[in-house]
This record gives structure tokens, C-alpha cells and sequence, in this order.
């Protein structure tokens, strides 16, 4: 049975380590692994749009000396014609070796994975979970900050149906000392089942509103964009979308060595000008992105580089 990675949680910490060991090497020793995926394709099937996941996974696999097929807009498939996602896996699973899937509803990449003869990773399902965005944050932390315990993430903006946080949530739950500050207006606050689970783990976080305050106390803030394709209304969207803007006058405020981080793509929630700030790693962010989906293919197809 292939091994698919549909939450972050799909690795132990243990695991997660050797996954960012090995992304470490990779930035390290680029051609060690320039032919490790010889004769080998990823199929990247996008429902949805995106500029950071396809290319990065594409730009991974040309690294690794592999193939790259795929659509990038359910149009441009046969499920604009109704082909399900259990049939359109079955068939790719034919014509490629690992499948990278986006997809906007919740379970999809579960649901791939059920009827698939080759790895499936999910590159984003809804609102529900993103885990190589998780990877990606992971591997910046840990690079940046050097440790991934005893830190305090200010998580803010759209934490109700950011799939990012909610996977970034899950996956520094594991770690020692974590506390979060969750800073939304009441209407985007985390889902109360990731709640649930940091009451039944014990781990301590706040619900605040006020990016103020948080923002002189943190050692990484995580902010977000407010997620408009999964608003019911579009003026309950226009109410929300710029609640939080991150700028210079609010960076004046924040720790010396805290950490802006966001997935991106940014709307308005961080001003441009705080890009030049060297606490904005946000772009740093996106460039591990392509190191950790390069180590997470060589250990999903189990190709070991000596
Ligand atoms: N962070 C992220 O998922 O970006 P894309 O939507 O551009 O892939």
C-alpha cells in the first residue's frame, strides 16, 4: 500500500525531523539529489487555483531529475464534464507515480487516497487542512528560530476557515512549551473542535481580538488572509477583510526577533512596507516550501540518496 500524507499529523515527530534533516541536506547539497527521481512523474491535480503549492511541487520534482503532468483548474479536467475524484486518481495512478491533490472540499484528498496505486499528498482540502504548508512552517521555524518548542505563535486574521492554521495548530501541539495566541474578530475564531483538542492535550492558548496588544509578546506571527472563496456572503467578506493590517507603526510594537511568517498569498493584511523589515520572512517561508516537498517526495516514493 502506498503511504499518502493527507494531515500533518499522517508523521510522527520523529519522522518530521528526519523529513526536515533531510530538506536541510537538499538546500545544502543541491546536485546529491539532481537525479533522484529519474523515470519518475508527479501528477499535480489542482481544483483550485494556486501559484506557491503546484509550482513549488513542480519545481521540486525538475530538481529531483523527475517528470511533471497536471491540470491546474478543475475546467481544464474531465470534472467539468462530472468525472468523480475516485475515478480521475484510479486513472492517474497509471500515468504517474505520486499525485499532489487540491481540491475544495473537505475529505477530498482522504477520498483519493482510498482508490489510489500511488502516494497521495494533500496540497490543500477546503477549509480543512494544508499539511505541506505545514511542513513548510515547521522547516522555516526550525531554520530560523532554531528550535520548535517553547515558542508563542500569534496566529491572526482569518483562523475559522484558514486550512494553514489549522494545520499548523495540529502539528506544534506535539512539541514542548507551545502556546498560541489566537487573535481574530469573534466571526473567524478557530473551529471548536481544534480547540477541543488543545483542552484535551492541556496546551494553553488565548482568544484575543486586539493585534495590539498580542503583538508586543510573541516569538512568531502568523498572520492570514481572510479566505473570501469561503464566505457565504459576500458582504459579510467585505466586513472582515481588512480588520487586520499589519504595518510599520504595529511592527514598531512587536519583540526584536519575532518572526512575521505567512502561506501567502497576502491581500492587504501585511502593508508592503513592512517586507523590508528583517523580522518578514514570508518569502523566506515559500522558498523552504520547495526544499520540504523535494524531501517529502524522496520519502514518500522511499528513495533513499547516499
Ligand atoms: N500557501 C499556499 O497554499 O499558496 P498557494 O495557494 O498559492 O498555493
Amino acid at each position: 500500500m502506498p503511504r499518502h500524507l493527507l494531515n500533518p499529523m499522517d508523521f510522527s515527530v520523529e519522522e518530521l525531523d528526519r523529513l526536515m534533516d533531510l530538506a536541510g541536506d537538499i538546500r545544502s547539497n543541491p546536485d546529491k539529489y539532481a537525479h533522484a527521481c529519474d523515470r519518475k512523474t508527479l501528477a499535480t491535480c489542482f481544483y483550485e487555483p494556486s501559484t506557491r503549492t503546484r509550482l513549488s511541487f513542480e519545481s521540486a520534482m525538475y530538481h529531483l531529475g523527475g517528470h511533471v503532468l497536471g491540470f491546474s483548474s478543475a475546467d481544464s479536467s474531465s470534472a467539468a464534464k462530472g468525472e468523480s475524484v475516485s475515478d480521475t486518481i484510479r486513472v492517474i495512478s497509471s500515468y504517474a507515480d505520486i499525485c499532489a491533490i487540491r481540491h475544495p472540499k473537505e475529505g477530498a484528498a482522504y477520498v483519493a487516497s482510498l482508490h489510489s496505486g500511488i502516494p497521495v499528498i494533500n496540497a490543500g482540502d477546503g477549509g480543512h487542512q494544508h499539511p505541506t504548508q505545514t511542513l513548510t512552517d515547521l522547516l522555516t521555524i526550525r531554520t530560523l528560530k532554531g528550535r520548535l518548542d517553547r515558542i508563542r505563535v500569534g496566529l491572526c486574521g482569518d483562523l475559522k476557515f484558514g486550512r494553514t492554521v489549522h494545520s499548523l495548530i495540529n502539528a506544534l501541539s506535539r512539541y514542548e512549551g507551545i502556546e498560541f495566541v489566537m487573535i481574530s474578530p469573534p466571526e473567524l475564531r478557530v473551529p471548536e473542535y481544534i480547540l477541543e483538542n488543545l483542552d484535551a492535550k492541556n496546551i494553553s492558548y488565548v482568544q484575543v481580538q486586539s493585534l495590539d496588544d498580542a503583538i508586543t509578546d510573541l516569538d512568531i506571527l502568523y498572520m492570514t488572509r481572510v479566505q473570501r472563496e469561503r464566505f457565504f456572503n459576500e458582504d459579510d467578506y467585505v466586513r472582515m477583510k481588512d480588520f487586520y493590517i499589519l504595518n510599520k507603526e504595529k511592527m514598531s510594537l512587536a519583540p526584536a526577533d519575532m518572526l512575521v511568517m505567512h502561506p501567502l498569498p497576502r491581500v492587504n493584511e501585511i502593508s508592503v512596507e513592512v517586507d523590508e523589515d528583517p523580522r518578514a520572512v514570508y518569502f523566506q517561508q515559500a522558498q523552504f516550501g520547495m526544499y520540504i516537498r523535494m524531501a517529502l517526495i524522496l520519502t514518500l516514493l522511499e528513495i533513499k540518496v547516499d
